[in-house]
């Protein structure tokens, strides 16, 4: 599928994927990698997933003929989603070079183990391959979101290929951002975002950001979903947006229960939000995929979190779903805690330690023995009205 005159989507689609570093994408994902064609040679940059490679080769033979043809593999990022058949693709492509950058050369060689060294070359910012008529230039991207991440540019057709960035778990029929439906892919992009891209260190997004701002892209391919041309500005400023640090006055609210105390209070703590005039998003951690509720949490000055005690410590599900919160970049956030128990307690402990490694301000954390009693439901209303004031100031 042509792209623009002389690149092609030469990818792959896995719409059965569920399990992608333990997220769920409920529409599967595709496994971008692209053909650039110039009247003196051939790169594909990216590969695929090695059981989905017979497709990716299928593609790139309807553009060029025969794959040994390529005289370029690029090599983006050395997660197996786009070099696991790297390997295939040199031995189908012999004469090819491969190029990445040096990190991404080092983890190329160290996970394959037996790939010759001497056909791959290290590529640095600046550095240009000429294709005729055509040539990719290379922006490392260092921490967005591996070490070794670049993006590869054709200049003359102002695109970018950025890899994971800008990328969404999308399948369907549409290849370009106009042609698909704008809420889905928005929201899949902040799902991949805040579950892949975002770090404690938000400082290499803002880097890039500003890099590919002065490339000035006209289109914005990345290795997941859609390929952005209508809305290449618009995603620019949200990566921006959410590098900042910027949150809003909204709470995202975790909870989890064993036997519904926990989860009456969970919603007694929604309607109060509600009644202080905050937007309130309400997240079951067990069974909801964690890709959902980081994409609120990235932008929500209010943390809130329900989890009952059990075997004096915090109840696992909700462990599992603030272990996420550690990984992201730290923000101006206030933390509510609450949850009963049945003797001792024990959650409270717990997750104040996760919302102080998180570098949340905990407001506190209402607690109910069995059921919250009508002392315990004033309580609550009190230490919620507390909350919402610092979710509504510091925001
Ligand atoms: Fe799509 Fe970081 O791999």
């Amino acid at each position: 599928m042509k792209v623009v005159e002389g690149v092609y989507w030469v990818g792959t689609k896995d719409p059965g994927l569920r399990d992608f570093h333990s997220y769920t994408p409920y529409l599967g994902s595709s496994y971008n990698a692209y053909l650039v064609v110039g009247s003196k040679g051939a790169a594909l940059v990216d590969t695929t997933k090695p059981h989905l490679f017979g497709d990716l080769v299928a593609r790139v033979e309807k553009v060029i003929g025969d794959f040994s043809k390529l005289n370029y593999i690029v090599v983006n990022h050395n997660e197996p989603d786009h070099m696991g058949a790297l390997a295939e693709a040199m031995r189908l492509a012999p004469g090819a070079t491969v190029l990445a950058t040096k990190k991404g050369v080092e983890g190329a060689l160290k996970f394959f183990g037996s790939l010759p060294s001497e056909r791959f070359q290290a590529v640095k910012a600046g550095d240009a391959v000429d294709l005729g008529g055509l040539s990719l230039q290379f922006l490392p991207t260092p921490m967005v979101h591996w070490p070794e991440s670049m993006a590869t540019l054709v200049p003359e057709r102002r695109l970018a290929l950025t890899n994971d960035a800008f990328g969404q778990h999308y399948t369907g029929e549409a290849l370009f951002d106009d042609e698909a439906p704008r809420e889905i892919i928005l929201r899949e992009l902040k799902k991949y975002y805040a579950s892949i891209v975002d770090m404690v260190n938000p400082g290499p997004v803002k880097k890039a950001v500003a890099a590919l701002k002065e490339f000035g892209p006209e289109i914005i391919a990345p290795s997941h979903g859609v390929i952005w041309r209508k809305g290449v500005k618009e995603v620019l400023d949200l990566y921006e947006r959410w590098a900042s640090g910027e949150t809003l006055p909204k709470v995202t609210l975790i909870y989890d229960t064993m036997y519904g105390s926990t989860e009456r209070m969970a919603q007694a703590v929604a309607r109060w939000l509600e009644e202080e005039g905050l937007p309130v998003v309400v997240y079951k951690a067990s069974v909801t995929d964690p890709q959902e509720y980081l994409a609120d949490l990235l932008d929500s000055a209010g943390v809130a979190v329900g989890a009952p005690t059990m075997h004096n410590g915090i109840y696992p599900p909700v462990a599992f779903a603030l272990e996420y919160l550690r990984h992201m970049s730290k923000r101006r956030r206030f933390g509510l805690g609450f949850g009963s128990y049945g003797w001792g307690g024990g959650a409270e402990r717990d997750l104040s330690r996760y919302f102080s490694d998180a570098g949340i301000e905990e407001v506190g954390f209402w607690k109910a023995k069995f059921r919250p009693s009508t002392e315990d439901l004033e309580a609550g209303r009190a230490l919620v009205r507390e909350f919402a004031e610092k979710v509504k100031g510091g925001a």
